[in-house]
């Protein structure tokens, strides 16, 4: 195990009507102007958003608000939002949505501390170093960002979609109610389900030995995911297992299964493109990517695909060819991701073939540049993971 250090200094408040807390937990952490930052509407026609401005009321605390973040966020609505808070004096800002509005609302809050463009964080010209503080109410259990130090935001220059990372980017509280993720169609909560196991494999998937703990830790949020999902997404009220999915949606990337261990994320960065270029749910590039990528990289180290292979998708062990039993491994991934719903190629995510090498020019990585902590990949790699994934 590598040395580490963990930070996640989010309080998380978890359970049935807990949006109703959220005033004064603005207060708590010290907010005494607010914008509340939502998406498209779904907040406005489940009534969420009207609880939340009510509890704010009865906590004394005055706000404004800026709804109509798309998912995968756009600059534009990020200088919007910091435009407006700076005009309304607004110190705290409260996230009600899925990880698009967090991920705005986390953009606003670096680029309010900061004097020059936003964007400087996400071209890695800026490091985030200070943020005004960020509370979310989360409604769907898909990116992690409730619990995580990341935002990814795409410029509407390009579509050039990037991340950005610091600890003064986590929450100071999360509230998790998992009763207001029922109003989700069927396709985003599957497209959450395949985004939280891929951010347990990007760190699954590690050079790093002697990391029992957190293997094992990795392992039960996928079998959760793979008990649980299934339930939802054939009865979307069931409270229950709602519940655990929205916990495993932020064990897996607050990153307390990640610790003390290389991590990979190629699959993401290589997601991140389509998203940008589709506007696809990045959940739905995903699993189109990833199976795709682990294809590529088994010959890496077939042991431990087929070490989860065994104790996650229950596989037998050929010892005589470990690797029949490390694709068995990937194709019960891919068949999971089949079963609730996922595109599994190109076409079905409205990927084109032509779009391949601007695909790989975005990606950035040049003619020599390597990226990825598992396998390094070039952008000859990554052009033949996209053909993979036709
Ligand atoms: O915009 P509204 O009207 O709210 O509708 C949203 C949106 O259309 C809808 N929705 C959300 N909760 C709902 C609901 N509809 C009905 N009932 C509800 N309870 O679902 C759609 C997707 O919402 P979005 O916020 O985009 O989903 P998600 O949480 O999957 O966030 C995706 C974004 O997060 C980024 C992704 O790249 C993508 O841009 N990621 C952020 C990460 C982070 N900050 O740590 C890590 C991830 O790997 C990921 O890259
Ligand atoms: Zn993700």
């Amino acid at each position: 195990m590598d040395n580490f250090s963990f930070y996640s200094p989010t309080k998380f408040v978890f359970g049935k009507d807990t949006e109703n807390k959220c005033g004064e937990l603005v207060k708590e952490f010290g907010g005494s102007k607010v914008l509340i930052h939502y998406g498209g509407g779904s907040v406005v026609r489940s009534g969420l958003l009207d609880r939340v401005k009510k509890s704010l009321s009865e906590a004394g605390v005055p706000f404004c608000e800026l709804g109509g973040v798309t998912p995968n966020p756009r600059s534009g609505k990020v200088y919007e939002g910091i435009d407006l808070c700076r005009k309304e004096n607004v110190d705290f800002i409260l996230a009600v949505g899925g990880g698009s509005s967090i991920d705005s609302a986390k953009a606003i809050a670096m680029g309010l501390c900061y004097d020059g463009d936003f964007w400087d964080f996400y071209t890695g010209k800026a490091r985030p170093k200070k943020a005004v503080p960020v509370g979310t109410v989360l409604t769907i259990a898909a990116a992690g960002s409730e619990g995580s130090g990341d935002s990814v935001i795409t410029h509407e220059n390009g579509n050039i979609k990037r991340g950005a990372g610091g600890d003064c980017l986590r929450p100071k509280f999360s509230v998790l109610n998992p009763g207001l993720t029922q109003t989700l169609p069927a396709y985003q909560t599957a497209c959450g389900a395949t985004d939280i196991m891929a951010h347990v494999f990007e760190r699954y998937f590690t050079n790093t030995t002697d990391v029992q703990t957190t293997d094992r830790l990795c392992e039960a949020v996928l079998l959760s995911m793979i008990e649980e999902t299934p339930k939802v997404i054939k009865d979307p009220n069931d409270y229950q297992a709602r519940a655990n999915i929205m916990w495993a949606g932020m064990v897996a990337h607050n990153n307390i299964v990640g610790v003390g261990r290389e991590q990979d994320w190629n699959s993401h960065g290589i997601e991140h493109e389509l998203s940008g270029l589709y506007d696809c749910a990045h959940g739905a590039g995903l699993a189109v990517i990833m199976p795709a990528w682990m294809t590529y990289v088994v010959d890496h180290n077939v042991m431990r695909f087929a070490q989860v292979a065994c104790r996650v998708w229950n596989c037998k062990m050929d010892f005589s060819d470990p690797k029949k039993t490390a694709l068995e491994g990937i194709a019960a991934f891919r068949s999971f991701l089949k079963s609730i719903g996922m595109p599994t190629n190109f076409a079905e995510l409205g990927a084109k073939e032509s779009d391949i090498p601007y695909l790989v020019k975005t990606f950035g990585l040049g003619e020599t540049g390597k990226t990825g902590g598992f396998v390094k990949l070039t952008s000859k790699d990554v052009e033949n993971i996209y053909r993979l994934a036709l």
